[in-house]
């Protein structure tokens, strides 16, 4: 693969070397709902005050409420890039600050990571995920993070002064910063922690209408009067409404609109294989199964089977 032809890639030339800087990541252009107070504290965070450095802060919650929304919402409000490192297990030093490839003619160019193109760039920096990721791969960001805001990237022999106007936050899942938590030094480097909890019903009832346009109020009404004392994440509520109204769609020969009952059916049932991983029809298949390949797979299906089978014998 030719990186000049993918196009997400800007060539530089840096001390002598060439650098592969990647461009921003496309921001989704959906409607942002509510978490208000959290938008002010974080834009609070990265204010400037009299020449003091932005802080760096990071976001905690479960999982599926809207972190990576917020950030996504962070950049359209400031009206700047974004960059994003999803932290893993295998994700290491040259990840996070530049890493190397040899051309085709034999020489090295090396691949700026989101990280060293936001801090060049002057855009936000985003490290998603960060809880999942090894020490060793944070390591870099020590010097990034405290008012040196600079990194060296050993490989190509590069220090990078960031930007005036680099921005960077961090988020992780509560299980991760309650549990063993980050490295002291990333610790108190990504601070203040801001914690992002289960959206109010109403924020819900907002996403889910202004997102999914094509499902009727009705079916969103009925799913928040029976989910409300539930913890829902907005990904879950997204899915659960989504599904629920598909199967309706595939099941349904009524020509008259579903009433209120026959809404929480479909929304039940489809809770049922999202939530449990569908219990029950992994039983129904158990217990098929030890019937015989005939009720396992429908008539039709089996005797196709069957047929081929035959054919295969002679
Ligand atoms: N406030 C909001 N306004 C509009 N959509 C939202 C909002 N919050 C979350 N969503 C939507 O909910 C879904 C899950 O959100 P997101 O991916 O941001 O969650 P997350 O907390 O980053 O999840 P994870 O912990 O799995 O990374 C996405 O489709 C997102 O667009
Ligand atoms: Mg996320």
């Amino acid at each position: 693969m030719k990186l000049e032809n993918v196009g997400s890639f800007e060539r530089v030339e840096m001390g002598g070397k060439t650098v592969l800087i990647p461009n921003p990541t496309d921001i989704p252009e959906y409607k942002f709902i509510g978490r208000e107070r959290i938008i002010e504290k974080a834009l609070a965070a990265w204010t400037c005050i009299n020449g003091t450095t932005p802080l760096n802060f990071r976001l905690y919650g479960p999982p599926g409420i809207g972190k990576n929304a917020l950030v996504y919402e962070l950049a359209r409000i400031l009206n700047k890039d974004l960059y994003i490192i999803n932290g893993h297990e295998e994700l290491g030093p040259e990840d996070v600050a530049c890493s190397a490839t040899m051309t085709s003619k034999n020489t090295i160019e090396y691949v700026a990571s989101p990280l060293f193109a936001a801090m060049l760039r002057g855009g936000i920096f985003f490290f998603d995920e960060i809880g999942k990721t090894p020490q060793s791969a944070l390591d870099p960001l020590a010097s990034v993070l405290d008012d040196r805001r600079s990194m060296t990237s050993v490989l190509a022999g590069i220090h990078l002064k960031a930007h005036p106007d680099f921005l960077c936050c961090a988020a992780l899942n509560e299980d991760e910063e309650n549990g063993v938590g980050l490295p002291g030094f990333i610790d108190e480097r990504t601070r203040p922690a801001i914690y992002v909890g289960y959206p109010y019903v109403s924020e819900v009832e907002e996403i889910l209408m202004s997102r999914m346009k094509e499902v009727p109020d009705i079916w969103v009404r009925a799913l928040l009067s029976d989910f409300k004392h539930v913890n829902l994440s907005t990904r879950n509520a997204i899915t659960l409404l989504g599904y629920a109204y598909r199967l309706a769609k595939k099941g349904n020969g009524k020509s008259a609109p579903l009433s209120e009952k026959e809404i929480k059916e479909y929304i039940a049932n489809a809770y049922k294989h999202i939530k449990a991983g569908d219990e029950d029809q992994k039983k129904e298949h158990n217990a098929n199964l030890k019937k015989g390949l005939e009720t396992y797979t429908g008539d039709l299906y089996a005797n196709q089977i069957v047929s081929q089978s035959k054919e295969t014998v002679h």
